[in-house]
């Protein structure tokens, strides 16, 4: 925190992610996060079904900790494309017609927005991970290159949306024929109207390359961004979540790529955030076989790059991991493979080469 405010760094924020159970339970937790970061997102607290289940608390003591502590707050998030979101939802979904469909997603997002439009909150997702995984759109069911693709049945939105647009038409800038994308842009249109100040952003995963394996997804991102801007659509932000591993550095070209993607987006006149850095020790998703002191040092060094990466471009604001300690990262909570090591302080809350890697390259 010191050094974000020394000011030695263009970025605004460092953040982490937290847990609201955590932050009211877990000794030293709380602490540790006001001491080392300037930002804070809700792992679950403000989905959709957690507002829902638990009447805004969490989601609210979430933010009131975050103001307490004079930290900004990336609220997370207003519509989950995959997930998250109450069951009555998806049978409300499914037997509604066009206006009803989209009565409950502006009221859902007329609600939450008008409650946390206030001081303190910097950015809303407010569409997270609308693009399938490989770049696959959920609702065009066509890759950039016009092949049909098979259509991603767990993408809980797609189900009730019809998908016919393509590529070509996003960049057109045209207004909609697909109903999905029009989720999208009322989406932003309702949050800018009770919110005028945030930071209205598109999260998403695997977005972070213009080249390798990940471009096709990059590539849909950047041509839905183009096109929601082009209709006038009111996005501010492109949330990049970037959960790597360490075999990231062997796999894919993290240098180049990533460059001309960020290039683009901020040539957009966009701002960028990254949104849930984490660097697990897997390569895709196999464990390492021991976290040694190359597996830390091969980490660090993904964490100065994901850093000094940001850093170069004006438009990219704030660095935000998903959480902060190996003990409560959402990497080892599946019990499959134990623990992957992926944050800057281990299970003992004990900084690790990671952590002074991100803060070292601000
Ligand atoms: C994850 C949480 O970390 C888990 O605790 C939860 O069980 C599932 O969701 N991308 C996102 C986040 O945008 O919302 C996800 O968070 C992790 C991947």
């Amino acid at each position: 925190r010191g050094v974000v405010e020394a000011g030695k760094s263009n970025l605004s924020f460092v953040g982490t992610a937290v847990e609201w159970w955590r932050l009211e339970y877990e000794d030293g937790y709380a602490q540790a996060a006001a001491r080392h970061y300037n930002l804070i997102t809700m792992t679950n607290d403000c989905k959709w079904s957690y507002l829902d289940e638990y009447n805004f608390s969490r989601c609210d003591a979430g933010l009131e900790f975050a103001s307490a502590q004079q930290m900004g707050f990336r609220f997370h998030t207003l519509l989950w494309m995959r997930g998250g979101n109450p069951a009555w939802l998806d049978e409300s979904l499914a037997s509604a017609d066009a206006d009803k469909k989209q009565q409950y997603l502006h009221d859902h997002v007329a609600n939450t927005v008008s409650r946390y439009s206030r001081a303190g909150v910097v950015a809303y997702d407010v569409i997270n991970e609308a693009v399938c995984d490989f770049g696959y759109m959920e609702y065009t069911r066509r890759d950039v290159d016009g092949r049909w693709v098979a259509s991603q049945e767990d993408c809980f939105f797609s189900k009730y949306y019809n998908a016919t647009l393509k590529i070509s038409d996003w960049y057109s800038g045209n207004d909609p024929v697909d109903d999905y994308e029009t989720v999208i842009d009322d989406a932003f249109r309702q949050a800018r109207l009770f919110d005028p100040d945030a930071l209205l952003c598109l999260n998403d995963y695997q977005d972070e390359s213009a080249s390798g394996f990940e471009h096709r997804k990059s590539d849909n991102i950047y041509a839905l961004v183009r096109g929601m801007l082009e209709r006038g659509v009111p996005i501010d932000c492109v949330g990049i979540q970037t959960h790597v591993d360490l075999g990231y550095n062997d796999r894919r070209n993290w240098y180049p790529g990533e460059y001309a993607n960020y290039q683009r987006l901020q040539d957009l006149g966009l701002r960028i955030m990254v949104t849930e850095f984490e660097a697990r020790c897997t390569n895709m998703g196999v464990p390492c076989k021991e976290w040694d002191l190359d597996a830390e040092t091969t980490q660090a060094e993904l964490y100065a790059k994901g850093t000094r990466l940001c850093q170069q471009f004006p438009a990219c604001m704030s660095f935000t991991t998903w959480g902060f300690t190996d003990a409560a990262s959402h990497s080892n909570t599946d019990g499959r493979y134990g623990n992957r090591h992926p944050l800057p302080f281990d299970e003992n809350f004990d900084a690790k080469p990671a952590y002074f890697a991100l803060f070292e390259t601000l």
